[in-house]
């Protein structure tokens, strides 16, 4: 029977970018629940202040980080002030991330770049500060947040979808290379979730034929919440996921396999 304690985050250090809101706010939550300190690190300063807030009331340790991930030269000292401040990084999970949502004809260089830049580069960038500090204590959790948008074509966001199937593919490669440090590195790809990056399908009448066809599509009939990629993030943050590298952990009521 698995233990509780096999979940069990005590003393470990998590970073969580976009941490302020949506699924990362959900993923920090969830860590912080299962013992971690948490930092969360993203741009808007009053959603990391309301983050913060009910971090501090869960008991453990926690900071925030006003930072854009895009600027790649402030993403070390960032991590650099996030050890200082709550001691050595065990979990890394990137999470921030945007869409724009223009077919190709009307994708720009800038919309691409700005894309790649936030939703991949940083993520790499991330991964390679944090797995030098890991690598010396020969233990540590990366959690790429993917999405099935990274599975699959899609018209509507082809910088997105790029994306996060370059941070599949990151997820793999870092795997294999990180697995002698015993830094095990995965993908939580979660389906159509209640944030605000869902907003425009949920709420915008133009993409109700989307909507429609993506719950329809989803055996469990329905938007996920938040707060239900925590599980998943808390299995791959915890020892319970030390035999467990490279995978893609779907959290996605079902979708995928319609
Ligand atoms: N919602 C879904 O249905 C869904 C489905 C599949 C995958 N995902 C993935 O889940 C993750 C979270 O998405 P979400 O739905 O929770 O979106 P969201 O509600 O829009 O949250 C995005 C988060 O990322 C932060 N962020 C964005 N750009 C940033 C930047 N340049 N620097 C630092 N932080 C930045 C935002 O904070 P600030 O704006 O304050 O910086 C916010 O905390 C993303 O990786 C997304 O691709 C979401």
């Amino acid at each position: 029977m698995p233990n509780p304690k096999m979940f069990d985050l005590s003393g470990k250090v998590a970073v969580v970018t976009g941490g302020n809101g949506g699924i990362g706010r959900g993923i920090a939550l969830g860590l912080a629940e299962a013992g971690a300190s948490v930092a969360i690190v993203a741009r808007n300063q009053e959603r990391n202040e309301a983050v913060l807030a009910e971090l501090k009331k869960i008991g453990v340790p926690a900071m925030a980080t006003r930072l854009d991930v895009s600027n790649r030269k402030l993403l070390k000292p960032a991590l650099d002030d996030i050890e200082r401040k709550l001691g050595p990084i065990d979990i890394l999970v990137n999470n921030a991330a945007f869409a724009v949502l223009k077919g190709l004809l009307d994708h720009t260089e800038e919309d691409w770049d700005s894309v790649i830049e936030t939703d991949l580069t940083a993520c790499f960038l991330l991964s390679k500060y944090a797995a030098q500090s890991m690598i010396p204590r020969k233990c540590g959790k990366i959690i790429n947040v993917a999405s099935i948008g990274g599975f699959k074509g899609t018209p509507i966001y082809p910088s997105y979808g790029v994306s996060k199937g370059g941070l599949l593919q990151l997820t793999r490669c870092l795997a294999i290379e990180l697995a002698p440090h015993n830094i095990q590195v995965n993908s939580l790809a979660p389906g159509w979730t209640t944030t605000d990056m869902t907003d425009w399908i949920r709420n915008d009448p133009n993409y109700a034929a989307i909507k429609d066809e993506m719950i329809t599509r989803t055996p469990a009939g329905r938007f996920a919440e938040p707060a239900e990629m925590s599980g998943a993030a808390v299995f791959l943050a915890s020892q319970a996921s030390n035999f467990v590298t490279g995978a893609d952990i779907l959290v996605d009521g079902g979708f995928f396999i319609r």
